[in-house]
């Protein structure tokens, strides 16, 4: 029959949208609906169905239909030879209504009366994608209850490869997200070991030093809390976590009793101390870590901004950001916690003593971070009290440490803003 140039153009415009829509939508019933809908708005046919090949349950299931009412079997087995003769018809489809249609055909319509007399369905159009078979599209007869003409069946065809193609994909995106998620899964676990593992050798560091247990995981809290202040992303702060667990762990090959010396260690055993820092680094470097600088940030913890620290004497910019928020947290907590040779320091001295060491010992801008996180805790407009409920209750004299905070970093700030200031 001949195909009027109207009719050919409507055609293609409806392949054209065809293609739109698979390319479109997400979920795939709600594709194969739509694209169902055009193919029988196309073609003028009142029946039509898109069923599935599960082959892990050998069977066919409905994915879309229409003009059949809503009482479709779930399923309907599909067994291994239907499979050879749908693939055996080929993406070309057939009519089973038509007099010279391959034994396939016949064979396939005598084993599904369900499909063909029941149902009413003429035309069957397997989708086949890389020689298997995905699904059929099933087709009743044109209203006009002429014949399908060849043209028919091409655009048929080339609709039912756009159909077939869309449940390819479909399945691949749904594969690759199962994937991913299996993926995930085993990232998630092996995130988990690793901070287990770090959890154990801070426990193994501190268990060394019995004068200050827990120093390692309280570090590890105030980094992340400063680097949190400080506007650095998730991984970041789980990279300045670990860093606070193990910034110490060089402590392991240091001499015991220069550890747990009741007395402040002397000059001449202070290079023994010190060497915690290169043999950190040299410890941590062996590690693959899945966070970057951790080595780094252990080996420059007791470095100072003015370049009076050690092991290297680095100054400013010159040591890493994360170096220098170990070195507030961990100074905070050497300084809040009681050691055999010092008592620990009120909180009134602490503020005071991280005003003064601003720009000497410590990063000026990590001090203000420090201590904006320690003014919204006792605010309240922090939501956690992590800082607070680290010290003990009777330490803590909120009234009298809010306006030091407000003053301490009114006074960075500004002297900041007048260096940069100088500078232009
Ligand atoms: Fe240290
Ligand atoms: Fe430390």
């Amino acid at each position: 029959m001949h195909y009027g140039i109207e009719k050919f153009l409507h055609a293609f415009t409806s392949l054209a949208d065809l293609g739109q829509e698979i390319a479109d939508t997400r979920d795939r019933k709600e594709m194969v609906e739509s694209a169902l809908q055009v193919v029988l708005g196309t073609l003028a046919i009142r029946r039509g169905a898109v069923v599935e090949y599960v082959e892990e349950k050998g069977s066919v299931q409905f994915i879309a239909a229409r003009g059949i009412g809503s009482d479709l079997p779930p399923e309907i087995p599909f067994t291994d030879t239907d499979v050879k003769d749908s693939c055996e018809i080929g993406a070309g489809g057939l009519s089973v209504s038509e007099p010279h249609s391959s034994n396939a055909a016949v064979r396939l319509a005598k084993r599904h009366p369900l499909l063909f007399e029941n149902l009413g369905y003429d035309l069957f159009m397997p989708l086949i994608m890389r020689d298997k078979l995905l699904g059929i599209l099933l087709l009743g007869p044109k209203m006009s209850e002429e014949p399908f003409s060849a043209l028919d069946r091409d655009v048929i065809c080339s609709m039912g490869r756009h159909i077939g193609v869309g449940i390819y994909n479909h399945r691949l995106i749904a594969e690759v997200e199962v994937r991913a998620e299996e993926n995930q899964r085993l990232y998630d676990d092996l995130r988990a070991t690793y901070q287990d593992t770090v959890r154990a050798f801070a426990a193994a560091i501190d268990f060394k030093d019995k004068y200050t247990r827990g120093h390692s995981e309280r570090v590890g809290r105030y980094c992340e809390i400063i680097a949190r202040e400080m506007g650095w992303n998730d991984e970041q702060v789980e990279g300045m976590i670990v860093a606070g667990y193990l910034h110490d762990i060089g402590k392991i090959v240091v001499d015991r009793d220069i550890i747990n010396s009741p007395y402040k260690i002397d000059a001449k055993l202070l290079p023994e101390l010190n060497r915690h820092t290169i043999a950190g680094y040299e410890i941590l470097s062996l590690i693959k870590h899945p966070f970057a600088d951790i080595p780094l940030m252990a080996r420059h913890h007791h470095e100072r901004v003015d370049g009076g620290g050690y092991p290297d004497g680095l100054t400013g910019d010159q040591i890493p950001m994360g170096a220098k928020i170990l070195t507030v947290a961990d100074s905070f907590d050497a300084m809040t916690t009681d050691r055999p040779y010092k008592r620990r320091r009120t909180m009134e001295e602490i503020i005071k003593d991280l005003g003064e060491n601003a720009g000497k010992q410590f990063e000026p801008e990590v001090v203000v971070a420090f201590a904006r996180a320690l003014l919204k805790e006792i605010t309240g407009e922090a939501q956690g009290k992590e800082i607070l409920n680290t010290l003990s209750d009777d330490y803590v004299d909120i009234e009298n440490i809010k306006p030091l905070l407000i003053e301490l970093i009114r006074s960075i700030e500004s002297n900041s803003y007048s260096a940069a200031a100088n500078v232009t």
